[in-house]
């Protein structure tokens, strides 16, 4: 046997292909069905059991081998083709893909633009976050139902420490700014939030906000309605109405909620705006006199208004987004949409 095997295996060694048809009558000799080195695996039922585990080695390796020299000859042979192949010189050049902004981003940059032109510069902060940013500084008294297991993802939770939780709204990176910075404070803060909520077309537990916080001296809500008022203009055409609606939030004081006239039916009303002609596009109010004595603000001396947006909100409406899980999902067909966009 081991005899055998050295004669096959110098026969594969000195084999030269000349052609393909040649490589092809060489690989049904050896390595074929009824080839040889099949016909020496079906022998080898014979061998005596001590000399099994080398015979079984050496009928491996010469399998190998004889594979070896068909591959090395076929990329030989096919790069002779390639390169007999003349170039066709009419071709057209290969598609180079675009890439696309996610429109996410998109929106993220236009809002960021429109602010800056009225002056609010850009600040960001961490996405984990300790009690006091998320919650106590923004006066949410300890009960508050915001803090629960249901709404926050809790990283930590400790009685001396104070909670670690990836924080729930960009309304932390507020309570940074004005512990950090001396009034007039005029800045947006863009962000990725977290909630602990069930994925569904309308919501999910990682998404997207603007927070914008205006302190100086005098400061009213009539500023804060101009400038919101210059927001959905720029945002959603010149046309576009607003209405504030009262509402609460535990940081400002007033508080409210404010619809745009709707952008798809123009408030004709249509299942977007649920046949209202309106919707509900941020919370806004002025600063909690507590929140800014929480930061180390003088609210005797300084006033000043907050909102706070969902990217994913606006970007929908933008653009007529349905499912709020298109964002998530990465599908080139939808991103595709957004080439070109800045
Ligand atoms: N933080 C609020 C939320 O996530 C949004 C918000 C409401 C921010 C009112 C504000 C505000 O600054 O004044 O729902």
């Amino acid at each position: 046997m081991k005899e055998l095997i050295a004669n096959i295996n110098k026969d594969i060694q000195s084999f030269v292909a000349k052609s393909s048809e040649e490589l092809e009558q060489f690989r049904i000799l050896f390595l074929g069905k009824k080839g040889k080195i099949q016909d020496l695996f079906a022998d080898f039922k014979n061998v005596a059991p001590e000399e099994r585990k080398e015979i079984g080695i050496l009928l491996n390796d010469l399998k190998n081998i004889a594979q070896q020299k068909i591959d090395s000859f076929k990329d030989s042979f096919q790069s002779v083709i390639e390169k007999k192949a003349p170039a066709d010189l009419s071709k057209p050049a290969d598609f180079i893909e675009l890439g696309a902004r996610h429109p996410l981003s998109v929106m993220r940059n236009e809002i960021i633009s429109i602010f800056s032109r009225i002056g609010f510069v850009v600040s960001e902060g961490p996405e984990i976050e300790d009690d006091w940013h998320n919650f106590s500084a923004l006066n949410f008294p300890p009960e508050h139902p915001a803090r629960d297991m249901q709404d926050t993802f809790f990283i930590e939770k400790s009685a001396e420490k104070g909670d670690i939780a990836l924080r729930t709204h960009t309304s932390s990176v507020q309570v940074r700014m004005m512990e950090n910075n001396k009034p007039p404070v005029r800045a947006i803060f863009p962000g990725r939030v977290f909630r602990n909520e069930a994925i569904s077309a309308r919501a999910h537990c990682i998404f997207h906000q603007v927070e914008g916080l205006y302190i100086d001296k005098n400061v009213s809500f009539a500023d804060l309605k101009q400038c919101l008022l210059y927001f959905a203009k720029e945002m959603f055409g010149e046309n576009t109405k607003i209405r504030l609606r009262p509402s609460y939030f535990p940081f400002t004081e007033p508080s409210a909620e404010m619809d745009i006239s709707c952008s798809i039916c123009g408030g004709e009303g249509c299942n977007i705006c649920k046949h209202t002609g309106w919707v509900e596009i941020l919370g806004c109010g002025m600063v909690d006199p507590n929140v800014l004595e929480n930061c180390g603000i003088d609210s005797k001396e300084y006033t000043g208004f907050a909102f706070g947006m969902g990217i994913e909100r606006i970007t929908m409406l933008r653009y007529g987004i349905k499912d709020l899980r298109l964002f998530f999902e990465n599908d080139v067909r939808f991103l595709k949409q957004f080439e070109g966009a800045l």
